[in-house]
């Protein structure tokens, strides 16, 4: 039986090929007359930037633009665009990209309503007041930060990773269009799209899942598996982008309610060590820890490696869960996801200092289906490092 289910989320969510038209709407029904941009810089030179811009141009929401977001994004750039958006008046902050972006533009809405430092409020329910209201417009389909109550930065100086958690961070409206997702590249559609895997898996296996979260990541772990290899290697075919993106949304729902998992735990030190982008990181580590996971919850990855789509008959329950282990890890090897910690070029000496941060990483360690142990992460570490 579960515990007390608390259920929040974004207010408000609009879904569709050419949804994004709709933003000026969206815009005005939150009584919008000057909005932050927030942009990263690599999208900021893109068609999709540009046609964004035109469709605010004729109309009497005024945008400031503020360009500068960078993957694994630093904390003084929710700092920097939070004097911006002060400076400027803006009374609502819009984030188009990826995660990065999204999560830099939800923490810049909290800082204009609350003093300080975003590093003042890293940390589980920091955050005092309501920010300013926030429209996010995914471009890529796997973080799932349009569906979250996250954002997460990356502190270079201590090697960690930090993530300001609250619910007054969940986005006001969150504009799902699959046509911003058909020029993402493969390598990017194949390391985003495993982040949302993961993110369903997790959420799915976690002690934290309910009757009302497990549907919702269950199903997504089923659109991922049938779309993700074609929305990589079609990436024009509008029909795999729609999934992915439906896909993405469920899961990051998922991951809001019930939390990630030892994968996430373990690709963060990735991330904050030697820069491995996110999806990427998710993507490496996820079929290492199922295979310590899956004894931890036989059930649950039963019904994982049916969502996959395996061939389940005739198997015992247990040998069922140890399909969706394989199921993963054929997912990854067919879009091209590197193999091991040696493909990524990460020092097998630094083992032991990732396995100790990852275990710093609390709340996903204590979802975790099966206990994990910083003796555990370094087997686990060791085996991604050699390849299964
Ligand atoms: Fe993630």
């Amino acid at each position: 039986m579960e515990n007390l289910v608390a259920v929040e989320g974004v207010k408000k969510t609009i879904f569709g090929v050419g949804a994004v038209n709709q933003i000026i709407f969206e815009c005005q029904s939150l009584g919008t007359s000057r909005a932050l941009l927030v942009v990263d810089r690599a999208l900021s030179e893109t068609k999709i930037c540009t046609s964004i811009q035109d469709i605010f141009r004729n109309s009497p929401v005024k945008t400031i633009p503020y360009f500068e977001v960078t993957p694994e994004p630093s904390p003084d750039l929710a700092d920097t665009g939070a004097e911006l958006a002060k400076k400027e008046n803006a009374d609502c902050i819009i984030g188009i990209g990826g995660g990065s972006t999204m999560d830099v533009a939800k923490a810049i809405a909290v800082l204009c309503k609350n003093d300080g430092k975003i590093l003042d409020y890293v940390g589980l329910n920091l955050v005092k007041k309501a920010g300013l209201p926030t429209i996010m417009v995914p471009t890529t389909a796997g973080t799932g930060s349009e569906a979250t109550f996250t954002s997460v930065f990356t502190m270079k100086e201590t090697k960690t990773k930090g993530g300001v958690n609250s619910p007054l961070l969940y986005p006001h409206t969150a504009i799902l269009d699959p046509e911003l997702t058909l020029g993402l590249p493969a390598d990017i559609t194949a390391s985003t799209g495993m982040d949302a895997l993961t993110h369903a898996i997790e959420s799915f296996t976690s002690l934290q899942a309910h009757f009302i979260s497990e549907p919702l990541s269950l199903k997504a772990i089923e659109i991922i598996s049938a779309n993700l290899r074609g929305a990589v290697y079609s990436g024009s075919d509008i029909q795999f982008r729609n999934s992915m993106m439906k896909a993405s949304f469920l899961a990051g729902m998922g991951l809001a309610m019930s939390g990630v998992g030892a994968v996430h735990a373990l690709a963060y030190p990735l991330g904050a060590f030697f820069d491995v982008p996110h999806g990427l990181a998710n993507a490496l580590m996820l079929p290492y820890v199922l295979e310590y996971n899956y004894p931890g919850d036989i059930d649950k990855f039963a019904r994982i490696a049916r969502a996959m789509g395996e061939e389940t008959e005739g198997h015992s329950k247990r040998d069922t869960a140890a399909l969706a282990v394989k199921a993963v890890q054929d997912v990854t090897r067919d879009i091209g996801i590197p193999r091991t910690l040696k493909d990524l070029r990460i020092p097998e000496e630094s083992i032991p200092e990732m396995a100790e941060a990852a275990m710093k990483v609390k709340r996903p360690i204590m979802n975790n289906p099966r206990p994990m142990t910083a003796r555990v992460a370094e087997d686990i570490y060791q085996k991604a490092f050699e390849g299964m």
